[in-house]
Order: C-alpha cells, then sequence, then structure tokens
C-alpha cells in the first residue's frame, strides 16, 4: 500500500479511548515486545489492532531494505555509501565493493583496546601517566561517547573523561581549568577532520599542551576517516584510529569515535556494550515485523506523528546517567529523518521525523510535565526505567523512581474528570468559584505514552536501547522513501558562517540582509 495513501485511512481511527482499548489484552499483547530482558510496552496509546495490522502491512517493504543495509549495499543513495554501522559491532563477513570489510574493522577494534589498555595501565605516559581524557569533537562525534560514559558511570574504571564540543571558547577554557597538561591525552574525533568547531578547538588544546610539553603531538590521538589530515594536524599514525565513510557520523560511536567510552569502561565492558547492540541486530534481522521491537517502536512513531498529527515527542528517561540520552537520539532521529524529500528527489507529502525532545525524570515532572498533562497538543512520552540502580543501599530512591515513572503513565492515561476536580476543592470553594477552581484541575487524560523497561542500566543494555532507536529511525525512513543517511540541511549554515567570517572582523557586510545588517552592525559596536 502506497505511504501516503495508508495514512489517509488510518485517520478514522485515531480516535479511540485509551483505557477502553486497554480491556482487550490480545491487543495489548501485540503492542509489547520482547528482546533478552528488555520490555517495551505501546498498549497505553490509542492505536486499534485494525490500524497496527495495515501498519504492518504498510512496513512490507522493510525486511528487504534492512537486508540490503545488513549485507553493504549502498543505500545511502544521494552519497552512494553503504550503511553500516552495524559492521562495527558486527562478526558476519560484509561485503562492500567485493571485499569483506570486517578484517579492517577487527583490526582497528584490536588496535584500540592495546591502546585503551596502555593508557589505563599506565604503559602509555608520554609525560606522566594519564589522569584525564578530553574528546574534542561535535555532533556525532561527541554525543555518542559523551552519552554512554554518563550512563555506564558505576562501569568507569579509568581516567577522568572530558567532551569538549563547542565552539565557543567557554567550552575548552572550563574544561583545561582543572586540568594537566603533561597528563591528558587530547583525542580529536571527527569523521571528515574539517570540522571547523573540532579544528579550532583542537588546534588550541595543541597550543596549550604545547605550553607544557616538548611533544605536545604526542599526547594526542586522532579519530577520523580522513588520515591525510591527521598527519598534517601531527598526530602519528600509531595514535589515529581510522573508519570507512560507510559509518555515518551520528552512528559512528560503535568503533573509534567510541575510543574515550573505551578508556573510561574498559575494552571488556565495550565489548559488552557492543554485544548488547549486536543482540538488538539479530533481534531486528530476524523477529517477524510483528513481533520486533525497532518495528513496532517505528510504527508508534508513525501512528503518532503522521497518523495523530502530533508534532513532537518526548524521551523521558527515568535515569540520572541517561541524562544525556534525549540530546543524542535528538541527533539520531532529527539528522536522519528531518528531510522534505523522498529518495528519489520529490518534495514529501506529509511530515517527515517529529522533533525529539526530553530529559529524565523525575525533574522534567517539576519542569514541563505541567504542559504534556494539560497543554492542548499531546505530547507522546517514550518513559524507560530500570527495576535495578546501581546503588543497594539507595533502593528507596529507586523505589520511588520507578513508582514516579509508572505514576506518569498512569496520569496521561486516566488524567482527572471535571467531577473527580470538583470532589478535590469541595469544601474550600462553592458556587461559580468551585467551578472555576475546578475547571483548572482537569486532566483530559488519553494522553499516549510508551515504556521501555530493563532490569539494570549496563554496557549490554545500552547497547541495545542505542541500537534499538537507530533501527527504529531506519524503520520510519524506509517507509517515508526518505534517505536517513545524509545530512544536506547542515550545509547551508556552515557555508554562510563562513562567508559571515570576515563580516565579523569588519568587512563590508552590505551584500546581508537589512537584520543580518543591524544585528552585526550592533554587536561590532558593543566590541569596541
Ligand atoms: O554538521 C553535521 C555533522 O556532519 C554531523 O553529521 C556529524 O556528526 C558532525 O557534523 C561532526 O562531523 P565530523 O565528525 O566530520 O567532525
Amino acid at each position: 500500500m502506497e505511504f501516503w495513501t495508508g495514512i489517509e485511512s488510518l485517520r478514522s481511527q485515531t480516535g479511540g479511548d485509551i483505557a477502553d482499548l486497554l480491556a482487550d489484552e490480545a491487543r495489548n499483547a501485540r503492542l509489547r515486545a520482547r528482546h533478552g530482558a528488555m520490555m517495551f510496552d505501546a498498549s497505553k496509546t490509542s492505536i486499534p489492532t485494525a490500524a497496527l495490522d495495515t501498519l504492518l502491512e504498510m512496513a512490507a517493504g522493510v525486511p528487504a531494505r534492512r537486508d540490503a543495509m545488513f549485507d553493504g549495499a549502498a543505500i545511502n543513495e544521494t552519497e552512494g555509501r553503504a550503511v553500516l554501522h552495524t559492521a562495527l559491532r558486527g562478526t558476519r563477513p560484509v561485503m562492500v565493493d567485493g571485499a569483506d570489510v570486517m578484517p579492517e574493522v577487527q583490526d582497528t577494534l584490536a588496535r584500540m583496546r592495546d591502546f585503551a589498555r596502555a593508557v589505563r595501565d599506565g604503559s602509555f605516559a608520554p609525560n606522566g601517566r594519564i589522569t584525564d581524557v578530553v574528546n574534542i569533537g561535535i555532533g556525532g562525534s561527541d554525543l555518542g561517547p559523551a552519552m554512554a560514559t554518563i550512563a555506564l558511570a558505576p562501569f568507569h574504571d579509568g581516567p577522568r573523561c572530558h567532551f569538549v564540543s563547542n565552539v565557543d571558547g567557554a567550552d575548552w577554557a572550563d574544561t583545561a581549568k582543572g586540568l594537566d597538561p603533561k597528563t591528558t591525552l587530547v583525542i580529536v574525533a571527527s569523521k571528515t577532520f574539517t570540522t571547523i568547531e573540532t579544528l579550532t578547538n583542537a588546534k588550541t588544546a595543541k597550543a596549550w599542551m604545547g605550553e607544557a610539553v616538548a611533544d605536545p603531538a604526542a599526547q594526542f590521538a586522532a579519530l577520523s576517516t580522513a588520515q591525510d589530515k591527521t598527519s598534517a594536524f601531527g598526530i602519528d599514525l600509531s595514535r589515529v584510529f581510522g573508519f570507512a565513510d560507510w559509518v555515518g557520523g551520528r552512528y559512528s560511536m560503535w568503533g573509534p569515535i567510541g575510543l574515550s567510552l573505551m578508556i573510561a569502561i574498559g575494552p571488556d565492558a565495550f565489548d559488552a556494550f557492543l554485544g548488547g547492540a549486536r543482540s538488538m541486530d539479530d533481534h531486528f534481522r530476524t523477529a517477524d515485523l510483528a513481533e520486533n521491537m525497532p518495528v513496532l517502536l517505528a510504527l508508534i512513531g508513525i501512528w503518532h506523528h503522521q497518523v495523530c498529527g502530533y508534532p513532537t515527542r518526548a524521551v523521558l528517561p527515568y535515569d540520572n546517567r541517561l541524562a544525556r540520552l534525549p540530546a543524542y537520539l535528538q541527533q539520531l532521529e532529527m539528522e536522519s529523518n528531518g528531510k522534505g524529500v523522498t529518495m528519489d528527489g520529490a518534495t514529501l507529502p506529509g511530515p517527515a521525523g517529529p522533533v525529539v525532545w526530553g530529559e529524565p525524570g523525575t525533574n522534567g515532572q517539576h519542569a514541563f510535565y505541567q504542559l504534556i498533562h494539560q497543554g492542548r497538543t499531546p505530547v507522546p512520552c517514550e518513559f524507560m526505567v530500570a527495576a535495578k540502580g546501581h546503588e543497594p543501599a539507595l533502593d528507596n530512591h529507586h523505589k520511588l523512581l520507578m513508582a514516579n515513572c509508572l505514576a506518569q503513565s498512569e496520569a496521561l492515561l486516566r488524567g482527572r474528570s471535571l467531577d473527580e476536580a470538583r470532589e478535590k476543592v469541595a469544601g474550600k470553594f462553592e458556587g461559580a468559584e468551585l467551578e472555576r477552581q475546578a475547571a483548572h484541575r482537569v486532566f483530559e487524560g488519553n494522553r499516549p505514552s510508551t515504556t521501555l523497561i530493563y532490569p539494570q542500566l549496563d554496557p549490554a543494555t545500552l547497547g541495545a536501547i542505542v541500537a534499538l532507536y537507530e533501527h527504529r529511525v531506519f524503520v520510519e525512513g524506509v517507509m517515508l522513501g526518505i534517505n536517513s543517511f545524509d545530512q544536506w540541511g547542515v550545509e547551508l549554515g556552515k557555508e554562510l558562517a563562513t562567508s559571515l567570517g570576515p563580516l565579523v572582523d569588519g568587512a563590508d557586510a552590505s551584500g546581508k540582509d537589512a537584520s543580518t545588517q543591524a544585528l552585526l552592525a550592533q554587536l561590532l559596536a558593543w566590541r569596541d
């Protein structure tokens, strides 16, 4: 069935009452997917069984495209590239242009392990044992390792890790303040090694290091596809970890871009992280579409955004260590599926990916949940929570965390009627004032949410969660007929920033629009 025709046909089914739908256990079971020790529950959504069937029919083209991706076909059709981040955590041979890519993947991984061990055990110590690692990168060369290093703090037994991404000098300055250049390793992470933010920060770091040590480049490593450029920067090839152009930036933390994480948690835990992602790959490749967790997550995404028309979705991990997961998923989803044309260049007849945002619970409850509960635009909420924390002595905290997570999805579902609201205020107010006060306390309810649960956040579970979302993005992209693996939308801003470079130095700005000229003139005046 043609995608947008299918979407149209589903619109008449959106009015269901979630509480009524939940009475059908057979439906609920179909909206629950399990993989390993993870369970994803989408039964608290308004999707009826018939609509799920239609969406599954609409996903009929996914398996062929999925197999093409895993097998190394050039499915990134605007850049003529394979899409093989799965090979970075894989074990099966994968042929690209007639050659198996796995020996090189394994070889690079082995070099990363050796280097990570040497940093961790002190045998790599050009000017003393490394106490701090600074990863300089941005976007996909930052968000993945930064997110995962925080997430896996209980497993972090290596040197301290810091992440500098913003070209704002404050980022570098605030990070460098507490560091000793003699015992700091700087990792420059850039797929292209041309990104202006990263190169600016890397040069500043090298100058900072050069004031304290004779050979600053000896305390630098590089993660890149461009070895000519890393060499030009002065980094010895023994500390350059390369990867191929078939790894997209936002899909790259499974390989060299994960080096800082590997140094933090050690090669064995990093292996477990890759293993968790691989197990999700295997599930995605082999489970029936109807029981396939990434497919179900994608169908729910399409139901909410394209069918129901909800413009955003919130990722709400009840896990403080997943604080950066919403930002990570923001890049993964919005850079991948924030597209306006189909693969063949035709304008998309409807919206592609939604706005993705979020914060960890319970903090968000005291900030933006007001709008989620009573605002007029429903926000599908994607909750996640572990059964156990890592602080047994603080298990009372964890029980409260779980209770809050479940309470929020229940509150969204059932809401509070006007009669219930009246009961709440009866005795305090009466007459018209009681009616007015009660109206403010009504919760519409019938608001959708999904919940992902797992026993405990460990490296394998984190790997599986991230791979789950990667494949969700893939399925949504295939169904929409877009290319999820390019990012032309970031180019124009980069080009204009280059053209503005001389203008912020005072060059003639008359070619710019009136607003830009006025802003520039005021900024320059304030610099005098
Ligand atoms: O500008 C977008 C982008 O290309 C992302 O896709 C990428 O993750 C990021 O910049 C960083 O790129 P690089 O790793 O080449 O420095």
